[in-house]
């Protein structure tokens, strides 16, 4: 414990070690007399813990990952990152814990070393929303994944809800899941983890993760209703359209929508905004083909 009194800074090195997959906890071989001890990572919590020896009077962490840094202030026993500014954990981490009192400053830090063969981690992860509440995720399997590997997915919509795995995937030929379709999926407006790891039976299989808001990966749908009023005398159309059904958006304002006017002669294209109104006027214009996107 006498390392850290009068004004040194010290700073170890230790690896983060999966011995159970929800709580990692740094390995400390060589310096158990450190006043800061047990360093466990729970990354479902994206919380680090630790058993202080000391009355420190002030924690700090950060969170490296190549040469972002977050850093944060914490209670004597832990710190919680916030999901929003967190960075996935799969290209590996450096986490440290700075300890300060009057007399005296510590530091630890340790590193997180994903484990497993290079290249088996699934590639190209993508998800969307669609219809309200389904949404689809897909990857593919990492180049280096041996056959015979298996990919299982988890995911915890916000920090307060339970991690669950996927209850429905879509598989390739070979039996492997390559997607997970999600039947009642409700957008809160925080940030979703997703972690998608596999399984071999002789290997050891790197996984990957990532921070997603879903709002902003939901397919809008186009307006409802959509209607052209023409009028030969005085020469015009008014067209009119509904808001799409959304699982989230309340904020009319927020909608933006484009509309598409093919005449013989020209095209041309108009942009209306939610603020300005949900119809517009056209002068002695001739509409053949009429089209309405949505965007947010
Ligand atoms: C820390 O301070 C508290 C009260 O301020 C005291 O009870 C405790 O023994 C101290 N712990 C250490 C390790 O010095
Ligand atoms: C802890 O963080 C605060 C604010 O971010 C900073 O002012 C302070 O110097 C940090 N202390 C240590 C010991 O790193
Ligand atoms: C962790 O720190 C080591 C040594 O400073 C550095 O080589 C490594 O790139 C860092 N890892 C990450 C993920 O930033
Ligand atoms: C550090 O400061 C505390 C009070 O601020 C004091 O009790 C303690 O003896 C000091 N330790 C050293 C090594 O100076
Ligand atoms: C995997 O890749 C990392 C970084 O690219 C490298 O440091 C490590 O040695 C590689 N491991 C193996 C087993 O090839
Ligand atoms: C991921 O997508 C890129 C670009 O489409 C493609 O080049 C790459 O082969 C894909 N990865 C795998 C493992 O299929
Ligand atoms: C994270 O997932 C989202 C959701 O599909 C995707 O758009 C994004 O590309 C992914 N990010 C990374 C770094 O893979
Ligand atoms: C979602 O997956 C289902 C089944 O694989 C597919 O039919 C549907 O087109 C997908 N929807 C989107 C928006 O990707
Ligand atoms: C969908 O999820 C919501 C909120 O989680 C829940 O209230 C509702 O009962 C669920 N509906 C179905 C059909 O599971
Ligand atoms: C994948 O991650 C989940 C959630 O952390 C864990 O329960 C499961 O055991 C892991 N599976 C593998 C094969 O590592
Ligand atoms: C669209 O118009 C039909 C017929 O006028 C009406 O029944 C329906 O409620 C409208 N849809 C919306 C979302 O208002
Ligand atoms: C179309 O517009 C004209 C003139 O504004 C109005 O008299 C008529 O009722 C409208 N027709 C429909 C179907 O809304």
């Amino acid at each position: 414990m006498l390392v850290c009194l009068g004004l040194i800074f010290m700073t170890q090195w230790m690896l983060l070690v999966a011995h159970m997959y929800d709580d990692w906890q740094c390995s400390n071989w060589e310096m158990s007399d450190s006043p800061i001890q047990n360093l466990m990572l729970n990354w479902w919590k994206t919380e680090l813990s630790w058993i202080s020896t000391m009355n420190f009077t002030k924690y700090n962490c950060s969170m490296t990952v190549d040469n972002n840094v977050l850093r944060i202030q914490g209670s004597n026993t832990n710190c919680i990152f916030r999901r929003n500014l967190a960075f996935p954990l799969h290209n590996g981490a450096n986490f440290s814990v700075t300890a300060e009192s009057t007399n005296s400053t510590c530091s630890i830090t340790c590193k997180y070393i994903p484990q497993g063969i290079n290249g088996s981690a699934i590639e190209n992860f993508s998800c969307v929303i669609y219809d309200i509440s389904l949404m689809n995720c897909t990857w593919q399997a990492g180049r280096n994944a041996p056959g015979g590997t298996q990919y299982f997915l988890y995911w915890q919509n916000s920090r307060d809800d339970d991690q669950t795995e996927c209850e429905l995937y879509t598989k390739d030929e070979n039996d492997r899941n390559v997607g997970c379709k999600f039947q009642n999926v409700t957008i809160k407006g925080k940030t979703t983890y997703f972690l998608v790891n596999g399984s071999h039976k002789t290997f050891l299989i790197q996984f990957y993760d990532n921070y997603t808001k879903l709002y902003t990966i939901e397919r809008l749908p186009p307006p409802l209703n959509v209607t052209a009023n023409c009028t030969s005398n005085p020469g015009g159309c008014i067209i009119t359209w509904q808001q799409p059904l959304l699982s989230h958006v309340e904020n009319r304002n927020c909608f933006q929508y484009e509309i598409d006017i093919q005449n013989e002669v020209k095209t041309m294209y108009w942009f209306a905004f939610g603020t300005i109104s949900s119809y517009m006027y056209l002068n002695n214009m001739q509409i053949s083909i009429l089209s309405l996107l949505t965007s947010i």
